[in-house]
């Protein structure tokens, strides 16, 4: 339960990095939402749907020529027409559920074969497959040192104590709980999931004496965040890489509310776009991530009614453009082993959606030098 005496929030910080780029060129009600601008997004969704289809058809484009066109393409349009860059109307909107389509999503991205994520993502020791940005500004050698470099940051921005109960809203393969385990020795985390394949992942860590997780002081949950309903508050609340497959921030916001204790803090860092409308497309969409969409970097601090922003960072896509790369020269280094393995299709076919992907969300990051399409985090406490 929340506490009359409520603390006087922090004053908002805005880090130095965090600055609005674009001006709000195209708004929603000056454009976005308009028909013209409506019927241009989706020519020009239907030309990179072209290009994506060709590509995964069998069609020979070269890598460089592809990162090309999309380093071409895109600063024009964060700089002047964002609008286009949402190619249906509910990537503009909140939606009615939480999270919508998380059947579909764990079908095509989350429960695929192991032993595939594994080699590309990497799983060492203490670093667990990691499905987010690495951090490599700070001069990581590797992914490995970049993954564990970026934890170390999560960690001092939600200032997390020796102690603490925390919920990893997300927690993919438990990496950031086993991390957390490690340099922590008192405190306590909660992982929630709804990928059994990635559950089954973290059930044999939890009983090899090898991992933290298996410390006793790590639960799981699986579950679908839609239905989940916390039976504890926490200190720390940390989501990371989540909030792309949320439609509603207002009601998401409001569930780690009701999870987080009257003076805890929550962590949100997700994908962002420093645009004024969020940001899809149709290939991520139909072939990736089913209504995943990338928020504008101002949506979470705009949503302040049950959870208030009081800092927040904006991390620059070479980040995540180095780490895309990464994962594909690991990917395509892995063929012998990834090729065995059963993909519900063609593996020809899906080895180009992959492929295609990669290029394609890494080149986003990169492009204007990764000042558009990066990273946000968010620090929050309650309203
Ligand atoms: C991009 S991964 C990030 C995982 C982890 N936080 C990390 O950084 O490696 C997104 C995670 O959110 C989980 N997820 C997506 N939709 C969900 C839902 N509706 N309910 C619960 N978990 C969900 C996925 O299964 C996955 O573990």
């Amino acid at each position: 339960m929340r506490s009359t005496l409520k603390p006087t929030p922090p004053t908002p910080t805005v880090c130095a990095s965090d600055q609005p780029l674009a001006p709000a060129l195209l708004t929603p009600g000056r454009g976005v939402e308009g028909p013209v601008t409506r019927t241009m997004a989706a020519l020009l969704n239907a030309a990179q749907m072209g290009l994506a289809e060709a590509y995964v058809n069998g069609a020979e484009i070269p890598d460089d020529w592809m990162r090309g066109l999309v380093r071409t393409t895109l600063p024009p349009l964060f700089r002047h027409w964002p609008g286009l860059l949402a190619p249906y109307p509910w990537v503009l909107q909140e939606s009615e559920q939480l999270a919508e389509s998380a059947s579909d999503l764990m079908r095509v991205q989350y429960n695929l074969p192991q032993p595939m994520l594994n080699r590309m993502l990497g799983d060492w020791p203490t670093i667990y497959p990691k499905y987010s940005m690495g951090l490599w500004e700070t001069g990581a050698e590797d992914l490995r040192q970049s993954q564990a470099l970026m934890i170390d940051q999560l960690i001092d921005r939600l200032e997390i104590n020796d102690g603490d109960s925390i919920l990893d809203f997300g927690c993919g393969w438990g990496c950031i709980p086993n991390y957390i385990l490690a340099r922590f020795p008192n405190v306590r985390v909660t992982g929630l999931n709804l990928s059994s394949q990635q559950c089954d992942y973290v059930r044999v860590k939890m009983n090899d004496p090898e991992s933290l997780l298996s410390s006793g002081r790590f639960e799981l949950i699986e579950g679908d965040m839609n239905a989940v309903d916390f039976q504890n508050q926490f200190d720390k609340i940390l989501s990371v890489g989540v909030f792309c497959h949320v439609g509603n921030l207002s009601g998401a916001l409001q569930k780690l509310a009701s999870a987080l204790k009257p003076k805890g803090q929550a962590l949100i860092h997700i994908i962002t776009v420093r645009i004024s409308n969020n940001m899809s497309s149709g290939f991520t969409h139909k072939y990736i991530f089913p209504h995943g969409r990338y928020w504008s970097h101002d949506a979470i601090p705009s949503r302040a009614n049950h959870l208030k922003t009081v800092k927040r960072w904006y991390l620059n896509g070479r980040n995540y453009e180095r780490t895309f790369g990464t994962w594909l020269d690991r990917f395509d280094a892995s063929q012998e082993l990834v090729s065995t393995l059963d993909y519900g299709m063609d593996y020809e076919r899906f080895r180009r959606i992959w492929r295609f992907y990669m290029l394609l969300l890494g080149t986003n990051f990169g492009a204007a030098d990764g000042e558009f399409n990066g990273n946000g985090q968010y620090l929050l406490v309650h309203a």
